[in-house]
């Protein structure tokens, strides 16, 4: 049985959570494969309302295994946090799964990360300053500190020792810091390890084999498209790969392996942090989606940016993952506008641009060129099939999909699991 991935098509915050938390009811195994504790998924089941940072939302089912693959960085005193709250909440965490060959963020990783974007002033990127960009550094560095030293305190202490050496040169020496305690981080970092132990598995062996037994296995991305350290608005991005080709190298597959690419876009684009947004909407318009769409940051409680759906950005999201589907989020914070705009092109130095442009600075100076289609007066929250919707509500979905040149799957009119409708 082929896997399927699941991903953002824009700058995170897409909805992910609720798609993966739909589609993880037919799945045997969710797997996260990017990204850390930047990432937040609000998933509402049952009338409870469960905010998630790293655990993929499927452990909310009892007939899923939760895995964190290979290239996810795991903070782990955020992550047993995350899963005491879990386990308060009566949801048992015994299912998850966490690779051993996954980068570990370490207390220097923070401390780091606060100094260097305070010194870029207001060069900074606006990272969600959990760590994220200087534990992937590390582990390109070959200096990272991996979850399966956590098993070996020997080792755990020789490695830190060598890394806590030029960490607190640094700190003490160029930002002017305090140096932190090798002993302390062994003693918290060795008390995590008896906690963690019972999930650490060889999860590439796990999900291979869940393959070969004919189990559904779903692979899901953080973040989105635009921020991939490699295809996105570089340097405004995260440091890892949200593109559906990491998935492979990640959990340690085949191409092969793969048959559906699922896009999570939504019916409007968010950016949060600094960087190019060309249909971002500073006016009474752009107020209005985000409060609508209660758009501030699951993880650091940021006001997102709000503009008009995107679709550039959204073929470009289709050919770098190759998309075979797309589930459209939030079209409800689309009512009540009189016209709803859709950019189809960009104007930038005096050319028209259909696609991605291929350089950055013509992003940054793109000017979208807007196609304006009818709004729909009335709520849509309570429609539980694509035929209860407004025509005009069904018209935009239809030029979406016209524009990606992808189907779209289902469309999303809310929070709750049964405000998902099935499409095409
Ligand atoms: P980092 O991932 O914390 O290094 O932040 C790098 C950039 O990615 C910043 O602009 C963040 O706001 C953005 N970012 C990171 N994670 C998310 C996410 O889950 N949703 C939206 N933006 C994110």
């Amino acid at each position: 049985m082929p896997a399927s991935i699941v991903l953002g098509t824009q700058w995170g915050d897409e909805g992910k959570g609720k798609a993966t938390d739909y589609l993880a009811d037919r799945m045997d195994l969710c797997v996260r494969y990017q990204g850390g504790n930047n990432a937040g998924h609000t998933v509402i089941a049952e009338g409870r309302e469960l905010k998630l940072n790293l655990i993929p939302s499927g452990i909310l089912y009892e007939h899923v295994t939760s895995v964190l693959a290979d290239g996810v960085v795991i903070d782990p005193g955020v992550l047993l946090g995350e899963v005491a709250e879990l386990q308060a909440d009566g949801v048992d965490c015994s299912r998850l799964k966490i690779s051993g060959n996954a980068h570990l963020i370490m207390p220097y990783h923070l401390e780091l990360e606060k100094v260097t974007q305070r010194f870029l002033g207001e060069n900074a990127l606006g990272t969600t300053k959990r760590g994220i960009g200087p534990s992937y550094g590390d582990k390109a560095a070959r200096i990272g500190l991996r979850v399966q030293d956590l098993f070996d305190e020997k080792i755990f202490r020789q490695k830190l020792d060598v890394v806590l050496e030029e960490k607190n040169k640094i700190l003490t020496q160029v930002y002017n810091r305090l140096p932190l305690d090798g002993d302390g981080i062994v003693d918290d970092y060795m008390e995590y390890a008896a906690r963690l132990a019972p999930h650490v598995v060889d999860t590439g062996k796990l999900v291979h084999d869940a393959l070969r037994d004919d189990k559904n296995v779903l692979l899901e991305g953080a973040q989105g498209t635009l921020l991939d350290l490699d295809h996105g608005t570089y340097p405004f991005v995260t440091s890892s790969n949200p593109v559906a080709g990491y998935a492979l190298a990640s959990v340690g597959i085949g191409p092969k392996e793969v048959d559906r690419v699922i896009g999570i876009a939504k019916a409007y684009v968010t950016r949060v942090g600094a960087g190019p947004f060309p249909t971002e909407d500073l006016g009474p318009d752009g107020e209005r989606l985000g409060e609508r769409g209660a758009e501030f940051g699951t993880t650091t409680g940021r006001k997102r940016r709000c503009g008009w759906y995107d679709a550039c950005i959204m073929r470009y999201a289709a050919r770098l993952n190759g998309l075979t589907e797309l589930i459209l989020t939030k079209l409800d914070v689309l009512s009540g506008f009189e016209t709803v705009k859709v950019c189809v092109g960009y104007q930038a130095e005096g050319e028209r641009y259909d696609d991605f442009p291929p350089h950055q600075s013509l992003f940054h100076k793109a000017e979208p060129i807007y196609e304006e289609l009818e709004g729909w007066g009335e709520e849509i929250v309570d429609a539980r099939s694509i035929d209860d919707l407004p025509s005009a509500a069904r018209k935009y979905v239809d030029r979406l999909e016209q524009l990606a040149d992808v189907p779209v799957r289902l469309v999303s009119v809310g929070p709750a699991r049964e405000q998902s409708l099935p499409a095409g």
